[in-house]
């Protein structure tokens, strides 16, 4: 099995381009891994980030079954049926793969449908060397467990306090729901200079380890305003270049 990092944090930090820029260096090396890509966020838009159309999302699949399970034969596997759908829902791209879980489910009772789609998860996982997912604000997703054990939990700050305590937020939420995972990891983004060593000092004071820190990028806001994907940040990006130098490193990627 490969490893699993989920990018998360306070809302607008930077989550989305964070996995893309991560995405994007991985793609961009030599020797090459098999990376799942989930969009974990209800108001999806990684695929956008990363110049991607996705037509299914999970939660339709979950939906579809849900609302044809009386009409279902009773011999029919749900669990086989439910993997092939998710599987024509993968988008395959050339270095990786994505997955859109889209939004949450409605009234009705998917525990069944969440309990199948877990065994699901953990299958599908297990065949890429890294699984990177990028995460809503907060931790409900993580909460309902679809993935239940993560190498790196990464939270992506700004420069505010509230954006590092939400680190130590995170940390108290992992550990009263269980959630297994072996290291985690602060990447401080759209940072000033100025503000460095202030933001290593806050992180010390909350026990969290730095893993980068990446400035503010005229690149990025360009792209992301024009609605170009992240994958054409040039090489010599400074965003960029924090990713590459740093973070993939101490990600040990
Ligand atoms: N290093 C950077 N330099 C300049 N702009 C950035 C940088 N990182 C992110 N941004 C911009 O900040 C905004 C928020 O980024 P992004 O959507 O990745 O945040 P998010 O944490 O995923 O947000 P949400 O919580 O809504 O999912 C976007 O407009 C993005 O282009
Ligand atoms: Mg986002």
């Amino acid at each position: 099995m490969g490893k699993v990092i989920a990018i998360t944090g306070k809302g607008g930090t930077g989550k989305t381009a964070v996995t893309a820029m991560i995405i994007r260096s991985l793609l961009k090396r030599e020797k090459k891994t098999t990376i799942l890509a989930i969009d974990a966020d209800p108001d999806a838009n990684l695929a956008d980030v990363l110049g991607d159309d996705v037509e299914m999302t999970v939660g339709d699949i979950r939906e579809e079954i849900q609302d044809s399970r009386i009409s279902l034969p009773p011999d029919i596997d749900k669990k086989q049926l439910f993997a092939a759908k998710i599987f024509e829902a993968l988008l395959e791209k050339d270095g990786y793969d994505l997955l859109v879980m889209g939004r949450s489910e409605g009234s009705g009772c998917y525990c069944y449908l969440n309990s199948l789609l877990k065994g699901i998860m953990d299958e599908t996982i297990d065949d890429y060397d890294l699984v990177i997912v990028d995460s809503p604000a907060g931790l409900e997703h993580l909460s309902r467990k679809t993935i239940s054990e993560v190498d790196s939990l990464i939270v992506v700050t700004d420069e505010s306090r509230r954006g590092l305590k939400t680190a130590e937020t995170i940390r108290q939420l992992a550990k009263e729901l269980d959630l297994k995972y072996k290291s985690l990891y602060v990447i401080a983004n759209k940072v000033r200079d100025l503000s460095k060593d202030q933001i290593l000092k806050v992180a010390e004071g909350l026990g969290l380890k730095v893993i980068g820190m990446i400035p503010y990028d005229e690149n990025v806001a360009r792209l992301d305003l024009a609605g170009d994907p992240l994958v054409g940040l040039p090489d010599d990006s400074p965003a960029v270049m924090e990713v590459e130098e740093h973070i993939i490193r101490e990600i040990g990627l």
